[in-house]
């Protein structure tokens, strides 16, 4: 296969029930691509594929390319949707070991982040690591308001200018909403390069815009790649037809779990290079779907790591729970097992074998317990990690999401819950 696919055969969902949503789909379809849905003031994603800013993204090429030439960290700023898809990409389609992006052999400049959380010591050590090395910054923030990386901006800031003068400003990356906020004005006044998140965009969709795009240049993915497999996911799920648009099969069987009385979904990576496109996957679910008292949870685990710890639990406790297996059909490298004469640690049988072949009898294995043990697994199939195969995982995963809330019946482009830690945070603080 070389398609991204859903596989439902062990999900215990029949085709009849899932058929039943047939007209609801074609109505939410309707309305989504007419943009007359609720919340369609953020439904810019949906076209982005095909509608982006050609100009902008050769400006960002451009400047991936200056941060690759005079940079050794490039430090991201950001918080949620700010900054999870760029990590999600960059960590996918590199080295687990060092700053090479494998499908290239490209080595790019190491990237941290920032502005993710209020940590005093991260922040500390963040500044201890960086000292003696040539820094880049690339602040993301569509509001330009949000504290954390507002916090983290103003001491990084500081250290730039100390550590380059004047010249700090021609290694500040701002990215941020087109026309407003105080971070656009700060870079207005600054002379920062400044890259515009479109305000039809939520920071949970904006991955594929230049929130992530020039994070994701400079961790060297090929970005017209990753467009373009974005695109053709759009085209592709551009179909109101449930049996045809696995987009939107897959967003109806967590409805019907959900209906059923499951309360989780876990994501299941067997590629630890993976594991923060799972956290990207919480964020979108969760903020997406999580409101006015509805909602799965979206959590994630990495197999065959966590069947150490939490197996049991999956196996064998409350049945409240569904699995979303993500198969990666070829990995991006492979290594067989050798036979030894002595055979003291039992593996000869192995011999001959490859490791993913391994990891696939792993994953066939679990999924077989879990099925009997009374945990509906669902799979989605990607034939490799790679930035095409990515830009058609985000794109579809997006559809999806934004199609099962509208299902479960909620807007599935805002997050009013949000707002509650920070109001109280602000009166502690005296804002
Ligand atoms: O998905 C979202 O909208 C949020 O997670 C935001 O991305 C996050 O709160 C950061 O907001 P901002 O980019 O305005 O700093």
């Amino acid at each position: 296969m070389d398609k991204i696919s859903l596989n439902y055969k062990n999900g215990n969902i029949k085709i009849d029930e899932i058929n039943k949503y047939d007209q609801r789909v074609k109505d939410i379809h309707k309305k989504m691509h007419n943009k007359e849905s609720e919340g369609n003031e953020y439904i810019g994603w949906l076209d982005y594929p095909e509608n982006y800013n050609r100009a902008e993204i050769e400006r960002i090429k451009k400047a991936a390319a200056k941060i690759t030439a005079d940079t050794e960290v490039m430090i991201v700023i950001g918080i949620g949707g700010s900054y999870l898809g760029a990590k999600a990409v960059i960590d996918a389609l590199g080295h687990s070991f060092c700053d090479m992006l494998e499908e290239a052999g490209k080595k790019y400049p190491h990237i941290l982040f920032a502005g993710n959380n209020l940590s005093s010591t991260y922040l500390c050590q963040l500044l201890e690591a960086i000292e003696g090395k040539d820094i880049s910054l690339n602040v993301i923030s569509k509001s330009g308001t949000t504290t954390e990386p507002a916090v983290a901006f103003r001491l990084l800031k500081d250290y730039m200018y100390e550590k380059y003068g004047e010249k700090a400003k021609e290694r500040i990356y701002v990215t941020t909403d087109g026309e407003h906020g105080n971070l656009r004005t700060l870079a207005l006044k600054e002379g920062y390069e400044l890259f515009t998140v479109p305000c039809d965009i939520g920071g949970r969709y904006s991955v594929l815009t230049p929130v992530g795009l020039l994070p994701i240049a400079v961790g060297g993915a090929n970005l017209d790649k990753l467009l373009e497999g974005a695109k053709d996911s759009m085209e592709k799920y551009n179909n109101d037809d449930l049996n045809e648009n696995d987009c939107y099969k897959y967003a109806v069987i967590r409805n019907i779990l959900y209906d059923r009385d499951k309360q989780v979904e876990f994501l299941i990576t067997y590629e630890p290079s993976l594991k923060s496109f799972s956290e990207w996957f919480m964020q979108l679910f969760g903020e997406s779907e999580g409101k006015g008292g509805k909602g799965l949870i979206p959590m994630a685990l990495s197999y065959t790591t966590d069947l150490h710890s939490m197996g049991q639990l999956i196996q064998d406790g409350t049945r409240s729970m569904f699995e979303t297996t993500i198969n990666i059909e070829t990995p991006r490298r492979d290594i067989s097992i050798k036979n030894q004469d002595d055979d003291l640690d039992d593996l000869n049988y192995l011999t001959g074998k490859s490791i993913d072949y391994i990891n696939k009898k792993a994953m066939e294995g679990v999924i077989k317990a879990h099925v009997d043990g009374g945990v509906p697994n669902l799979m989605i199939n990607v034939p490799k990690v790679n930035s095409y195969y990515m830009g058609g995982l985000i794109y579809f995963f997006e559809k999806a999401c934004a199609m099962s809330g509208y299902i479960l019946g909620v807007n599935p482009f805002n997050q009013p819950g949000v707002e509650t830690y920070k109001k109280n945070m602000f009166e502690l603080l005296g804002k």
